[in-house]
C-alpha cells in the first residue's frame, strides 16, 4: 500500500502552527507501521538549503489551465522519511512565510501556489503519473492540498483513493471564480456539489465533497464542526458526509518534547527530578526581565495571537492575574493589534508581565518548562498541541472546553482527582469571568505543592504518542484500498 501525504508544512523546515509538527511526527509513526508513504510538499527556500543536490525524479508539463512546469525532486528527512519536494523556484522559493508575503498579506498567486501542490499529489495517484512510484491514496491536509481530491474525481476517476484531515475549519482557501480555468478545473466543477462556495471556489469545500475519508484532529472537534456554532459554513456538507468522518487525536513527537532530553533547557528534568524545574524558572524569569520569584506562580503562554485562541481575554485580565498575585510569561505572534496589546500589558506590569512578539522554537521549550501553568483559552481548537506539550513538562494546563482541549485536559475538581485523573484545569465560556475563575483556582492549587505535583504527575505519565492514532490512520487506509480491490 502506497500512500502520499501531502503537506504544506513539515517541521522542523516549514511550521506556521501544530500542522508542521502533526506531519513531521504522524509520517514516521505511519512508516513505522510498514506503510509505503511519502511526504509531497513544496521546496520552500528552506528545503532547497537543506538538501541542496536532491535529485530530480519527475519533470511535471501539461498539468492544465495556468499551472506552470515543475518538478519533483527526491530527498529523505532524518527520521527516515521521503520526501518528494515539488519545485518551482518562482513559487516557493520566496523570501517571507509559505503563506504570506514580506507585507503580511497573501501572496497573491496563493491559488496556483497550492493548487500545483495539490494537483502534483493527484498526478501522483493517476494513470498519467511516471514515476516508478504510483500512490494507492492521496492523503491531503488543510486547503493547501484539499483540492487533490476533486482533481482525482474530475481528471483522474481511477486514479488513487482520498483522504482529507482537517486541522481547522477556519482556513478554507476561497478565491475569485476566474481562477476555475487557471486551475486545470472543468466547467462542470462550478456548481453547489463541486467547488462552488457562495460565488468563491473553496479549495476546502472541493477537497471535502470529494475525499473518500475525511478525518480531523479529534473527537471532539469532528463533532463541533457539524454544527452551525462551529462549522463555519459548511457544517451541512460536513452532516451530509458525517457517515465518512471521524476524529483522531494528534500525538506529539515525544522525543523532541521531553524534558529529560531537551536541549534547550538550562536543567534537564523528569518526574523524580522535578526540583530542576524550578531552574528553569528561575532561567526563564531572568531571561524574559521578570522579577525573580520562586514564591509566585509563572502562567505561560505560546500561541499564535489570533482570535481562535482567545488570547484577548488573557489581555483583558492583566491586572487581575498580576494582583492574584501571579507572572505571566507569552511568545507569540499574529494579529497586529493583539501584538499591540500584549507590548502594551508587559509595559504596564514590569516584572510581572514579559511578552516576546515573535516566532522562536527555542524560547517555546524553555516557556514549557520555565512556567508553572500553561494558558490555551482557545474559542475552539481542532486538536491543540501546546496543552499535551505541557502535560508532558509538569506544567498543568488551563485550557477552554473545546476541540482537542476537551478531549485532553481534565479538570481539577472533587470528583476526578478522587479518580485520580484530574490534570489540568477546564472553563466553559469563552468570557474572562469564566477564565478569570480558572486562572485563580489553577494559582490556588498550585499553592498547595501535594495537590500540585498529583496533577503534574497524571501529565507527566501520560501517553500522548502516536501509536494509537497512527494505527487508526492506517485502519483507514487499509479499509479503502480493500474496498476498491
Ligand atoms: P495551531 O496549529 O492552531 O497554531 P497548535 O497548538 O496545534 O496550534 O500548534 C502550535 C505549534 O506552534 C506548537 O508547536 C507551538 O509551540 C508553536 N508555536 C506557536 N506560536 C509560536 C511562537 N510564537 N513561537 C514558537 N512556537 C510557536
Ligand atoms: C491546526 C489547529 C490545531 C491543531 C493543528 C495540528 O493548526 O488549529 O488545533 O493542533 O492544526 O493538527
Amino acid at each position: 500500500m502506497k500512500v502520499l501525504f501531502a503537506t504544506p508544512e513539515f517541521a522542523p523546515w516549514v511550521k506556521t502552527g501544530g500542522l508542521g509538527d502533526m506531519a513531521a511526527s504522524l509520517a514516521p509513526a505511519l512508516r513505522s507501521l510498514g506503510i509505503d508513504l511519502r511526504v509531497l510538499l513544496p521546496c520552500y527556500p528552506a528545503l532547497q538549503k537543506a538538501f541542496p543536490d536532491a535529485p530530480l525524479v519527475a519533470q511535471l508539463a501539461g498539468l492544465g489551465g495556468e499551472l506552470p512546469d515543475a518538478a519533483l525532486r527526491a530527498a529523505v528527512s532524518a527520521d527516515g522519511v521521503p520526501l518528494l519536494l515539488l519545485d518551482h523556484p518562482d513559487f516557493y522559493r520566496r523570501p517571507g512565510g509559505p503563506y504570506l508575503a514580506p507585507n503580511g498579506r497573501d501572496w497573491i498567486d496563493n491559488h496556483l501556489r497550492f493548487g500545483l501542490l495539490s494537483r502534483v499529489a493527484a498526478w501522483l495517484g493517476s494513470p498519467a503519473c511516471t514515476l516508478d512510484w504510483r500512490c494507492d491514496i492521496v492523503h491531503s491536509n488543510d486547503w493547501q492540498t484539499a483540492l487533490a481530491p476533486a482533481y482525482l474525481h474530475y481528471l483522474a476517476p481511477e486514479g488513487a483513493r482520498s483522504v482529507l484531515t482537517l486541522h481547522n475549519l477556519a482556513f478554507q482557501g476561497l478565491f475569485e471564480q476566474a481562477t476555475l480555468p487557471q486551475l486545470g478545473l472543468p466547467d462542470a466543477a462550478w456548481q453547489i456539489d463541486g467547488v462552488e462556495f457562495y460565488d468563491r471556489l473553496s479549495f476546502l469545500k472541493g477537497g471535502l465533497q470529494f475525499a473518500d475519508r475525511i478525518t480531523t484532529v479529534s473527537p471532539t472537534y469532528a463533532q463541533e464542526i457539524q454544527t452551525k456554532a462551529h462549522g463555519m459554513g459548511l457544517d451541512g456538507l460536513l452532516r451530509k458526509r458525517h457517515d465518512v468522518l471521524s476524529g483522531i487525536l494528534n500525538g506529539i513527537d515525544t522525543a523532541a518534547w521531553n524534558p529529560a532530553e531537551d536541549r534547550f533547557l538550562v536543567e534537564r528534568y523528569d518526574l523524580r527530578r522535578l526540583e530542576s524545574k524550578a531552574a528553569n524558572k528561575a532561567a526563564l524569569q531572568k531571561e524574559m526581565g521578570l522579577d525573580i520569584r520562586a514564591d509566585l506562580p509563572l502562567f505561560g503562554v505560546v500561541s499564535r495571537l489570533t482570535e481562535q485562541k482567545g488570547l484577548d481575554l488573557l489581555a483583558q485580565l492583566a491586572d487581575r492575574l498580576v494582583d492574584l498575585p501571579a507572572q505571566l510569561v507569552a511568545l507569540g505572534s499574529g494579529d497586529a493589534d493583539m501584538e499591540l496589546d500584549f507590548a502594551e500589558i508587559a509595559r504596564c506590569h514590569p516584572g510581572h508581565i514579559a511578552c516576546v512578539i515573535g516566532f522562536d522554537e527555542a524560547l517555546a521549550h524553555r516557556i514549557e518548562a520555565g512556567a508553572d501553568i500553561f494558558v490555551m483559552p482557545s474559542r475552539f481548537e481542532p486538536c491543540g498541541l501546546n496543552q499535551m506539550y505541557s502535560l508532558r513538562y509538569g506544567t498543568p494546563p488551563v485550557v477552554r472546553a473545546t476541540g482537542g482541549l476537551a478531549d485532553t485536559v481534565i479538570d481539577c475538581n472533587q470528583t476526578t482527582l478522587g479518580e485520580d485523573r484530574a490534570n489540568g484545569f477546564v472553563f466553559n465560556r469563552a468570557t474572562t469571568e469564566d477564565l478569570g475563575d480558572a486562572l485563580r483556582r489553577a494559582a490556588e492549587t498550585w499553592r498547595k505543592p501535594e495537590l500540585w505535583q498529583r496533577l503534574q504527575r497524571q501529565g507527566m505519565t501520560a501517553e500522548f504518542g502516536w501509536q494509537e492514532s497512527a494505527n487508526r490512520y492506517a485502519a483507514i487506509y487499509r479499509a479503502l484500498v480493500a474496498r476498491r480491490d
